[in-house]
């Protein structure tokens, strides 16, 4: 029999990006799924298009009384925590509901999860690369660095890039699970708490904490001006407006896709020996945001449109992720397995069969 046939799973945000696509790998392996999530107007619109392969709850982590509820009625063997708010950008100016949804929302679930008669076997977090703040950097001298977030002063200058406290540039390395976190903005500080609100309550379950790296893909909201990069991207071009590239252009992130992640959350699900572990889920190659956003123009055949490398900045932005993601590997064999140039034409092809009239905004 298949491991996950007759499993009862709740999935809080099941109804979002990565929460639906999963459900419906859960389903599909024979699990019953119950989702937890007030379907936020921010990401799902004010008339939610759903197709969930789970029963849903409209529920939110904030009322820890509808969250035990649903919590008695599912009695999951396994619990998926992906509900949060997710705009780094956003998260500086509502430190207050980020923290709410974040952290009392995971702390509300815990809660709910040790008043159950029957405890779940485990605990899946959908945790952030946000984190790490910077991440690795390799200095003059050859050792691992992790820098300090970068100044807003010095943005403001046109300075982007890292250097060390002499002036000496810093070189970007793959990032270990081991580089102890320095989170750089609220949303990472709010993920933070939820790995160590997991780690530090004793309980009869296991945690497995998945730091996943910039996902994309078919499915991520277009009309949420605070998601993932490539959406964002996908939204301007189709609205007509050249692409807005942040900084200088040179900036690199780890994109995975968001059907690599679904699989990683099935393997943390299943692997005994996973328990208590943390491992980075990425696909562990930079790509910058220049030659994505080439890509997206390329696929929408809109080349000519154009980008513009606006020098913008914010607070919060880091400049270069890459996951070392040899952990992930080992302890959980798994890795990426879509090439990105596959993962992109998948988005836009999703995204123009799509499309939604999107305000203006950007988030990466
Ligand atoms: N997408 C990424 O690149 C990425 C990267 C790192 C980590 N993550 C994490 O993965 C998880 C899922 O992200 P996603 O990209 O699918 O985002 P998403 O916004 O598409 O999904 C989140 C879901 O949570 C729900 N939700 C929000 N606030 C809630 C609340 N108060 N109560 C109940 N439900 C609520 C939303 O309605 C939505 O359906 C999040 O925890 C996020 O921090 C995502």
């Amino acid at each position: 029999m298949a491991p996950l046939q007759g499993k009862r799973i709740f999935i809080t945000g099941g109804a979002g990006f990565i929460g639906s696509r999963l459900t419906r790998a859960l389903a599909d392996a024979g699990a019953s799924v119950v989702i937890f999530d007030n379907l936020l107007e921010q990401v799902h619109g004010p008339q939610p298009q759903l197709d969930l392969a789970g029963v849903l709850i409209k529920g939110d982590v904030r009322d820890a009384a509808a969250l035990s509820t649903a919590v008695q009625q599912a009695r999951p063997d396994i619990v998926y925590h992906l509900a949060a708010e997710t705009g780094t950008g956003q998260s500086a100016d509502e430190p207050s509901r980020y923290a709410a949804v974040n952290v009392v929302g995971c702390a509300n679930l815990i809660e709910a999860l040790k008043a159950l008669e029957t405890p779940p076997q485990r605990v899946v977090l959908a945790a952030t690369r946000a984190v790490y703040g910077e991440g690795a950097y390799i200095d003059a001298e050859g050792r691992t660095a992790a820098p300090e977030p970068r100044s807003v002063a010095s943005m403001a200058n046109g300075v982007f890039d890292l250097f060390d406290d002499q002036n000496r540039p810093l070189t970007p390395a793959p990032t270990h699970e081991s580089l102890p976190p320095r989170p750089g903005s609220v949303y990472g500080s709010t993920k933070l708490m939820q790995e160590y609100l997991l780690q530090q309550t004793p309980a009869p379950w296991d945690v497995v904490i998945l730091r996943l790296q910039n996902v994309y893909g078919p499915g991520q909201s277009l009309r949420n001006p605070y998601t993932g990069v490539l959406s964002i991207f996908c939204q301007q071009a189709m609205a007509g407006r050249p692409l807005d590239i942040y900084e200088d252009g040179e900036i690199y992130r780890d994109f995975i896709f968001v059907d690599d992640v679904v699989a990683a959350f099935v393997a943390a699900a299943l692997r005994p020996d996973a328990g208590g572990s943390l491992f980075n889920v990425g696909s562990g190659e930079a790509s910058s945001i220049l030659a994505a956003a080439d890509m997206i123009l390329e696929d929408l055949e809109l080349k000519s449109q154009g980008r513009r490398i606006s020098g913008a900045y914010r607070a919060g932005d880091i400049r270069h992720a890459v996951a070392d993601v040899a952990k992930a590997r080992d302890g959980l064999g798994w890795s990426a397995q879509v090439p990105f140039r596959d993962g992109v034409r998948q988005l836009v092809k999703w995204a123009q069969t799509n499309q939604a009239i999107a305000p203006n905004g950007a988030e990466s």
